[in-house]
C-alpha cells in the first residue's frame, strides 16, 4: 500500500518538492495527494499536475498518512510544523532519488532533499531542515532543526548550524566552524569564522553586514 501524502504550501518550496515526490516515486511506495495553501487564489490549480484543494485548515478532511511542510521561510515552517505535530499530524522526508546519503545520517522528520545533495558520514539533519540542490554536508556535521541550505552551498566537516538559520547559495563554511541560530549567510560567502545568533554575513572571508531584523 501506499504512503499518501500531502504538501503544505504551493509557492516555489511546494514546487521543488512536488518534483521530489515525483522523482521519489520511483523508489518509494507514494501517491501524493495534493497540496494545501492559505492563498485561496491558488486552491483549484495545479502544482506538475498535483491539486492544490484548499487551506491548510482542511488537511482533516483529506484522506493522508504523512505530510511535508514545503513553506521556504524557516520560521514559518517550524511554527506550522510544530502546531502540526502537535494534532499528530505525521511528517515525511521528501528525499529525491539522485542524492547520496551515507549509511548512518539521521535526518529529522519532514526533511527536504533536493537532487545532488550529498551528506556524509555521521552528518545529522534536524528535522524540517532543507537541503538544496547540489548541497553538500560533510562527515560529523549537524545542521538543526529548519535550517536551509541552499543550492550549491558546501558545509564542511564538523560544522554546527544553528536552528533556522540560511546558508545561501554558493555558499561554503569551513570545516570545524559554528554558525549560530537565525543567521543568514549570504550567496557566495565563505565562512571562516564563527558566526553568533541572528546575524546577516557576506563576503570572502564572511563578514558581519548587520543583525538580522535591522535596516540594511
Ligand atoms: C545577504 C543578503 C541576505 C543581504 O540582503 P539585504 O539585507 O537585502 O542586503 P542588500 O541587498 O541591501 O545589500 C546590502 C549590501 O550588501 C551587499 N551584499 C548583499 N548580498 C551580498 C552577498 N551575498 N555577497 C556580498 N555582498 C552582498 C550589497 O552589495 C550591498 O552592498 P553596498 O551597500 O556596498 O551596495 C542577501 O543578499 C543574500 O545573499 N541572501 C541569500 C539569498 C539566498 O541564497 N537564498 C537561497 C534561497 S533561494
Amino acid at each position: 500500500m501506499s504512503t499518501r501524502i500531502v504538501i503544505i504550501g504551493a509557492g516555489g518550496q511546494g514546487l521543488v518538492v512536488a518534483d521530489i515526490l515525483i522523482a521519489a516515486r520511483m523508489r518509494e511506495p507514494i501517491e501524493v495527494v495534493g497540496l494545501l495553501d492559505d492563498d485561496p487564489t491558488r486552491t483549484g490549480q495545479r502544482v506538475l499536475g498535483i491539486p492544490i484543494l484548499g487551506g491548510i485548515g482542511s488537511l482533516p478532511d483529506v484522506p493522508h498518512d504523512a505530510v511535508v511542510v514545503a513553506i521556504g521561510d524557516n520560521a514559518r515552517r517550524e511554527q506550522i510544523t510544530r502546531d502540526l505535530e502537535y494534532r499528530g499530524v505525521r511528517l515525511h522526508i521528501a528525499r529525491h532519488p539522485f542524492t547520496s546519503f551515507a549509511s548512518d545520517v539521521a535526518a529529522g522528520p519532514g526533511c527536504m532533499i533536493s537532487a545532488g545533495a550529498v551528506v556524509t558520514p555521521g552528518a545529522r539533519l534536524g528535522p524540517g531542515v532543507i537541503l538544496n540542490t547540489r548541497a553538500s554536508v560533510d562527515h560529523q556535521s549537524v545542521v538543526a532543526a529548519f535550517a536551509h541550505v541552499s543550492a550549491g552551498a558546501t558545509v564542511g566537516a564538523d560544522v554546527s548550524i544553528g536552528e533556522r538559520t540560511l546558508i545561501g547559495l554558493g555558499a561554503s563554511v569551513m570545516s570545524g566552524r559554528r554558525i549560530g541560530a537565525d543567521t543568514i549567510v549570504g550567496a557566495g560567502a565563505v565562512v571562516v569564522h564563527d558566526l553568533p545568533d541572528g546575524v546577516v554575513a557576506v563576503g570572502v572571508p564572511a563578514r558581519i553586514l548587520r543583525r538580522v531584523g535591522q535596516a540594511g
